[in-house]
């Protein structure tokens, strides 16, 4: 499957096949990287359009870019520095900045918002989150990091932690693990479940899928812990949001109930949930996943690009 000249709007164009084979890319470019990139990229030009804040996923994208040799041109808060506040469409800051630059990474607080500015865009648009619906290049690194962990992704069981309901990361972990033969463990409060669509889909995938309330329920039959933080600024208030906050804490006294090659994911930034007492447990590989970012992206960059 060529992702030449695609936009990558969600998990939807990847299969078990496709996946397999990207992760090897990503592990080629991993090499790539570490021995000092190279100018695969180099006259080409990404624009990342920034609607939300980010660290990590404007960073790493911008820098696997710089390590192929491309450059970038970045607007890191578009909400108060870009025409939007002139009441621009996004269509038209689509098609205006696709005149421009061969490769666009976009991130917005809305569902669906990176799709109306890709109608615009006579180039590829890259998904770095819209809203709480996807944040598809974090669910691939996600996968590549088991996939460097575990190899196998089939008969693994799957945990994920947190407010499922608004985590864009586990959505997309979901609509790409769905592939594997895998079994979901969910753990939110009632309020915060994973979407009903999202769950239907995995069992109609055939996947098993179980609901728990409590961390220490189920923690021990998990392979992959994927813990995420409430998504304080998908609440309508604060006085809801504090309602949740700390709601689960993966401290150390949880992880002595969890197996013992168990690892835990984690999109970062953390709030309560991922004490710094966890990082020096080796199981933890959440920073590890941060740098996986870098190649990952490289390496959809090179195939989005055509190389
Ligand atoms: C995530 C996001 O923006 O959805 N962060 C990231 O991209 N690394 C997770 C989050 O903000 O909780």
């Amino acid at each position: 499957m060529s992702l030449k000249g695609k936009n990558i709007l969600s998990t939807e164009q990847f299969n078990k096949d496709s996946l397999l084979s990207f992760f090897e890319e990503c592990h080629k470019m991993e090499q790539v990287i570490e021995s000092g990139g190279n100018e695969l990229l180099k006259g080409k030009v990404m624009a990342t359009l920034f609607f939300e804040p980010s660290t990590r996923t404007r960073f790493s994208f911008e820098v696997a870019m710089q390590r192929l040799g491309g450059k970038v041109v970045s607007n890191p808060d578009m909400m108060k520095n870009s025409s939007v506040t002139k009441y621009e469409t996004l269509i038209d800051t689509g098609k205006v900045v696709s005149q421009m630059v061969d490769v666009v990474v976009m991130r917005h607080p809305d569902p669906h918002s990176v799709s109306e500015l890709a109608k615009g865009s006579d180039v590829p648009v890259i998904n770095a989150g819209d809203g709480p619906h996807q944040h598809p290049t974090q669910g691939l690194l996600d996968l590549y990091t088991i996939w460097k962990e575990k190899r196998d992704f089939e008969g693994l069981t799957i945990g994920m932690i947190g407010d499922l309901k608004n985590s864009r990361v586990q959505h997309s972990q979901c609509e790409l693990l769905k592939h594997f033969g895998v079994n979901f463990l969910f753990v939110a409060p009632g309020e915060l479940r994973m979407p009903r669509e999202i769950k239907d889909e995995l069992v109609a995938a055939g996947r098993r899928v179980d609901i728990f309330e409590e961390i220490e329920d189920c923690i021990d039959e998990m392979d992959v812990i994927s813990v995420s933080r409430v998504q304080k600024e998908r609440f309508d208030s604060e006085e809801e949001y504090e309602k949740y906050r700390g709601v689960y804490v993966l401290d150390k006294k949880m992880m002595n109930k969890a197996k013992e090659d168990a690892i835990v994911i984690h999109p970062l930034p953390r709030v309560d949930e991922l004490p710094v007492e966890v990082d020096s447990d080796k199981r933890a590989k959440y920073w590890e996943q941060v740098g996986n970012g870098v190649a990952v992206r490289a390496a959809l960059l090179k195939e989005v690009l055509g190389f």
